[in-house]
């Protein structure tokens, strides 16, 4: 398989479409993630939720983890099942909600949408209406639905924002939420994103976990809560996706929350997203706290000076503390050393830390020893080349493991 950048969004739901086509119609074909009645069992589902599902539902199911342990439905509640698949989570919601109730299973795929139907049609549930759609635009009225339940899918939905923004419609106010779904630990680089074989594995398409609770907490939804999380990809059959969940910390999570009375205003939203730590992390996550560390080392250094030198031009003056000019640029110098200190651990390459030891040391003897200016230069050139040396083995490291340098299959 070779990279080819800049899959459309519909070449992206085309392969989803695809791969939960052949998971319905050819549940014993092999597939990178697990699937079937086994993998439920694994996932901690009790045998009395899965005890009379029908064997042919069972066997695709493709669920990642056991949303139920949230709890979020009651008896005598319309529910709603996003990425319903073979609707084993639809069955057993519409037992919980009893003939009261009622579930509406929602699928984007059709092989999964008929599959279900022939099944609920045979008499398996009477409460239980199917319906093809896609997540991020729910054909539903507003507030309409009492507890919403979803299994594996966010992850392959190409704008989370805005299904998750239509769950928080359709969920009447303290409505309750509860998903499994995939996260990782650092997100995939942006050029391989949208690689549809990729997004098709549930790897490339998730969220890393603050994220995704960030996601569901800036749209209303309050009280998220982790209820479980699962080494989900350990029970893929294949080496290939064990070793990219591994690389990426891919694993699957089980959350619960509850819809809050009103979604927070624009400008409630727009600070949450603005919070440095979101950014930090979000950076360190990137593996680009490194880079942006030495960014803040040259604009306090180089930056302070130019304005103390171009102040007086303009008649006003900027009085400085050395020692604290100099401890804010050692600050970042170290925060940029550790960053890339800690790469090491990703891509295992000896340069950059060599670079970076060199070079934070360099300016730490220039600022604190004996300064000379020749010597900081040098500091600097050598975190600068550490810094863009460390993303380029990460890069290297993340195409080899996700299989972009060996020749395309097709
Ligand atoms: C990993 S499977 C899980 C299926 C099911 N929840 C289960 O536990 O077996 C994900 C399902 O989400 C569906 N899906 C993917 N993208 C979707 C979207 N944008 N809207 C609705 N369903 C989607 C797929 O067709 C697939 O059936």
């Amino acid at each position: 398989m070779v990279a080819i950048l800049g899959y459309s969004r519909q070449q992206i739901v085309s392969a989803v479409q695809d791969m939960y086509t052949a998971v319905a119609d050819a549940p014993a074909s092999p597939f990178h993630f697990p699937v079937g009645g086994r993998t439920c069992d694994r996932l901690g589902y009790p045998e009395e939720y899965t005890a009379g599902l029908p064997t042919g539902l069972m066997d695709s199911f493709a669920g990642v983890g056991y949303p139920f342990r949230a709890d979020a439905i009651r008896p005598g509640d319309t529910v709603l099942d996003i990425g319903a698949g073979a609707g084993n989570d639809s069955l057993i919601a519409s037992r919980l909600v009893g003939p009261s109730g009622r579930v509406i299973a929602l699928d984007l795929t059709a092989a999964m949408t008929r599959k279900l139907k022939q099944s609920a049609e045979r008499g398996d549930a009477d409460n239980l209406d199917v319906v093809q759609a896609s997540a991020e635009q729910l054909p539903l009225p507003d507030a309409s639905i009492d507890a919403i339940t979803s299994n594996g899918a966010l992850n392959l939905v190409p704008d989370k924002r805005r299904a998750v923004t239509e769950m928080f419609r359709v969920l009447r106010s303290h409505g309750r939420l509860q998903l499994a779904d995939v996260v990782i630990h650092r997100p995939v680089s942006v050029d391989c994103q949208d690689d549809p074989r990729l997004w098709v594995e549930c790897v490339v398409g998730a969220t890393v976990r603050e994220d995704l609770i960030a996601l569901f907490e800036d749209a209303g939804f309050e009280d998220v809560t982790t209820v479980g999380s699962h080494d989900y990809f350990a029970l893929s059959p294949s080496a290939q996706t064990r070793e990219i969940a591994e690389s990426f910390g891919a694993h699957s999570i089980e959350l619960g929350m509850r819809r809050g009375e009103q979604a927070p205003s624009w400008i409630h939203q727009w600070l949450r997203r603005l919070d440095p730590r979101r950014w930090l992390l979000r950076l360190r996550r990137r593996g680009l706290l490194g880079a942006a560390a030495l960014g803040l080392a040259l604009l306090s250094c180089y930056g302070t000076l130019a304005l103390v030198s171009l102040l007086p031009l303009l008649g006003a003056g900027l009085v400085i503390h050395e020692g604290a000019w100099a401890g804010a640029i050692a600050g970042f110098v170290l925060l940029a050393l550790a960053a890339l200190l800690a790469g090491y651990r990703q891509h295992h390459a000896i340069v950059p830390p060599l670079l970076a030891t060199a070079g934070s040391a360099a300016i730490l003897y220039a600022l604190f020893i004996d300064y000379r200016v020749l010597v900081e230069l040098a500091g600097f050139l050598l975190l600068g080349g550490a810094a863009l040396w460390d993303l380029r083995q990460r890069r290297h490291q993340e195409i080899r493991v996700l299989g972009l340098d060996q020749p395309s299959a097709e």
